[in-house]
């Protein structure tokens, strides 16, 4: 394996000859032939498809975009001299070996003049980026927010296995997820160029080349798709159109989770539930990791661990616990376990060349691999889970291994669809097809409710069938630091629904490493602590009391919050946006594109995190305690301190202690922050009474909120309404007038406002979807979530 080496440009072949023939470019050099096509996709994207005259279809393997917009409208070339030209929504030149892109926005992408080049089944575009400043996106990353001087290859891997060194680093590469986007910001101006390929690829951002981006394709066809900004937030919301959202997940899916690689009996998750009641933390999901199989075989229990699995999970649920169970690729090879029978009789297993099953050596020792590249696989597969997760009453289920992890078995060796089609052309794709297989699944179970599933590798456009963690971290302050860019690129790449592993997964964690990461990820879109066996073990009331006090500060503040977190799912479904947002989602300036250590939670919650401890890092006394001190970059407008409880001026960067209870934390003016302050449980509560946090200096707040059933997949065929929420603040009075419309049932919740950073007494008025009436608000200003919001008014 390559991973460290790159193709020089200076081995390929750049573009000699050009003409123009039917619907296509040809072009060509001594050493090979292919043609560029272009269509138009949905009218709001434009596809070049590079096609290489020695390869065949590649781009036909790829699952990336959405079916709807596969096909697109072909645009036939036009001859003028020299150049041939594509007059598609944006406009496309090629002159010889050198392409210029128009987007409609005006934005003028370039190659270099040895831009487009073929070396056997290698391809190479080399763009002009002198002009850019900032290079997002690209799927699973580590490292920073921008990848302005970084090299990335996209061939999924299990990460721990191939780099077993680069633990202690942040900076390895590649990860577990494939999506070969990039997200270019020229100026004021965002554009993107996704690559559509599913092979071997690689980009490489002024590392090799100053002022180039290359993009280099190992094998396979490529299709580029070219999003036009202007904003950050156009490019992704069009890329999530052509390749999908993740669907409103359960309720409960949103809550906290808790994990361990060591959970190993009934008596083990029964522990847990009494501890989490005992330190009234609430908690919606306990994890299964592999003990709980019988000799790693799929779709069994061990039995005496787990006498009555069934049962067991249905007592949980009782309590508002739900339960997910990991599941891995790998089938034990071994006659006679029925699981294995049935996929050896129908033939589901990957092949090699030489025509036998593919065989790995994972958990079970020799395993094989259903090939769920084929739809009559993915029904196999399909029909085994759902009977798995319905008889032991699981709620969702933990897709691993699928990079796939084959261990000692060297991977290439396996091929799909009975062995016609090279490993290349699915590898990046194994976890995503494993993944919709799996989703197949929950629609057997029951097609109108809301499946969870979660997978640690992924292609483009694997949010439609699951979310996605971020794989093996580590317990250190690095990885801390990481896990904030790398959710926030992955959101960029359509994968709003992940998060790390709260705490760290290899290694021991500390005390202060812990709270810490709480902290910054308690807002995360995906919220679990999970760790490695033989680790420190790292729940919250792991270190005694005082952590415990400051761990269940941030899981209580996470289920205030819920629903606020609600609506930024729903937000995301329908528009595209991530869920974790860099600042530069929402505000133009150069001291945005490379903040990789603060974060937007929907558009206006900003954290900005404490990100180190123990030692290392600055810190200060202040009023009487030890705090960690760090630089806040506020953007313009005001900004509410959550933490301090006052207005913050915008435009500034504050240098800001927090004590290990604070995290520094800001909502800007005239937002709205739905709240629930019922009886915090294990099962996320009705919504039927919700707070309406109002935050606002200049008078006036404002916020679209979601209602539907919270359960059903309803909301995909519109069953939802929005009710505009608008307040005024008027003389000692606020009035929050609600229009909601839509086909659902109105009235179903009813809102009441509280008032920041306006102390003394307030009256409120309410008015519309049936509400009228007018009430002296007790509400002034609360304090910090992670201290008091928790605490019922
Ligand atoms: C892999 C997973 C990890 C899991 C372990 C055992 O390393 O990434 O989360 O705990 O396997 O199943």
């Amino acid at each position: 394996m390559l991973f460290l080496q790159k193709v020089h440009p200076l081995n390929f072949e750049y573009v000699r000859e050009l003409s123009v023939h039917g619907d296509g470019v040809r072009i060509a050099g001594s050493s090979f032939a292919a043609q560029i096509r272009c269509d138009e996709i949905g009218n709001f994207c434009t596809r070049l498809r590079l096609r290489n005259d020695a390869l065949g279809n590649s781009y036909d393997y790829s699952d990336g975009i959405c079916e709807g917009y596969r096909q697109g409208h072909p645009v036939p070339p036009q001859l003028d001299g020299e150049r041939a030209r594509f007059e598609a929504s944006h406009r496309i030149e090629v002159a010889g070996a050198e392409l210029t892109i128009r987007f409609s926005t005006g934005l003028v992408l370039k190659t270099v003049s040895e831009g487009i080049g073929f070396n056997g089944d290698k391809t190479i575009v080399n763009f002009d980026v002198t002009h850019a400043r900032g290079f997002y996106g690209f799927g699973e990353r580590t490292g920073s927010l921008n990848k302005r001087g970084e090299s990335m290859q996209f061939w999924n891997v299990d990460v721990v296995l191939v780099f077993p060194h680069t633990y202690a680093r942040d900076d390895y590469d590649p990860a577990y997820v494939a999506i070969p986007l990039v997200i270019l910001k020229v100026g004021k101006e965002y554009c993107g160029l996704y690559f559509d390929n599913p092979g071997r690829t690689l980009m490489d951002v002024e590392q090799m080349r100053q002022g180039q981006l290359i993009y280099q394709a190992m094998t396979g066809n490529t299709d580029v798709y070219l999003i036009a900004g202007p904003g950050l937030r156009d490019v992704v919301r069009g890329f999530t159109k052509l390749t999908g959202c993740a669907e409103v997940p359960p309720l409960w899916s949103m809550g906290y989770h808790q994990c361990r690689w060591g959970y190993r009996t009934e008596a083990d998750l029964l522990e847990l539930k009494e501890k989490f009641e005992q330190f009234d933390i609430p908690v919606s999901v306990l994890w299964y990791d592999i003990d709980y199989m019988e000799g790693y075989r799929l779709f069994t229990w061990d039995r005496e661990a787990f006498p009555d699995p069934a049962g067991l999970n249905r007592r949980l649920k009782e309590a508002g616990i739900r339960s997910v169970a990991i599941i891995d690729p790998g089938v034990k090879r071994d006659p006679g376990y029925p699981v294995y029978d049935s996929g050896k009789a129908q033939g589901v297993f990957c092949k090699t060349a030489s025509g036998r099953d593919y065989v790995g050596r994972v958990w079970p020792g020799d395993c094989v691999f259903p090939d769920f590249s084929q739809t009559p696989v993915r029904v196999w597969w399909a029909g085994w889970m759902a009977r798995f997760v319905q008889e032991s009453a699981l709620d969702g289920v933990w897709l691993d291994m699928n990079d796939p992890a084959t261990g000692y078995s060297l991977v290439e060796d396996m091929r799909f669809q009975n062995g016609t089609v090279s490993h290349e052309a699915y590898h990046n794709q194994y976890g995503h097809y494993m993944a919709k297989a799996s989703r197949e699944a929950f629609d057997l179970i029951d097609p109108n409710a809301r499946p969870f599933l979660l997978t640690r590798s992924g292609f483009t456009g694997t949010q439609r069938y699951s979310a996605i963690w971020t794989g093996d971290n580590a317990s250190n302050w690095r990885h801390l630091r990481m896990s904030i860019p790398c959710t926030l690129n992955l959101g960029l790449s359509g994968v709003a629904f992940n998060g790390p592993d709260v705490g760290g997964f290899m290694g021991n964690t500390t005390e202060a490493l812990l709270i810490r990461w709480y902290q910054a990820a308690f807002l995360f879109p995906f919220f679990r602590n999970h760790s490695m066996q033989g680790s420190k073990t790292q729940e919250p009331w792991a270190f005694g009391s005082d952590c415990l006090a400051h761990v269940r500060a941030t899981i209580r503040a996470r289920y205030r919050l819920l629903p606020y977190l609600y609506q930024c799912f729903c937000q995301h479904y329908l528009t595209g946006d991530p869920i974790l947002r860099p600042l530069l989602y929402e505000f133009e300036g150069p001291g945005y594109e490379d903040l990789s250590d603060q974060f937007l939670v929907g558009s206006s919650i900003m954290v900005a995190p404490i990100l180190h401890g123990d030692g290392e890092g600055e810190e200060v006394l202040s009023r009487g305690k030890r705090c960690q001190r760090r630089y806040i970059s506020i953007p313009p407008g005001w900004w509410f301190d959550l933490n301090r409880g006052e207005w913050v001026e915008g435009g500034q960067t504050l240098r800001y202690a927090a004590a290990l209870d604070e995290v520094p934390m800001f909502v800007g003016d005239g937002a709205i922050i739905p709240y629930d302050n019922g009886l915090l449980s294990n099962r996320p509560a009705d919504f039927d009474r919700i707070e309406l946090h109002v935050f606002s200096r200049g008078g006036t707040a404002r916020f679209d909120y979601v209602i539907d059933d919270r359960e059903t997949r309803g909301y995909q065929d519109g069953v939802y309404n929005t009710a505009a929420i608008n307040a005024e603040i008027g003389d000692h009075e606020i009035e929050l007038k609600i229009a909601e419309e839509g086909p659902y049932p109105k009235d179903t919740v009813t809102f009441s406002p509280v008032l920041y950073g306006h102390p003394g007494e307030w009256r409120a008025r309410v008015e519309g979807n049936g509400q009228a009436r007018r009430s002296v608000l007790k509400a002034s200003t609360r304090e910090w979530v992670c201290k008091r919001i928790d605490v019922r008014a």
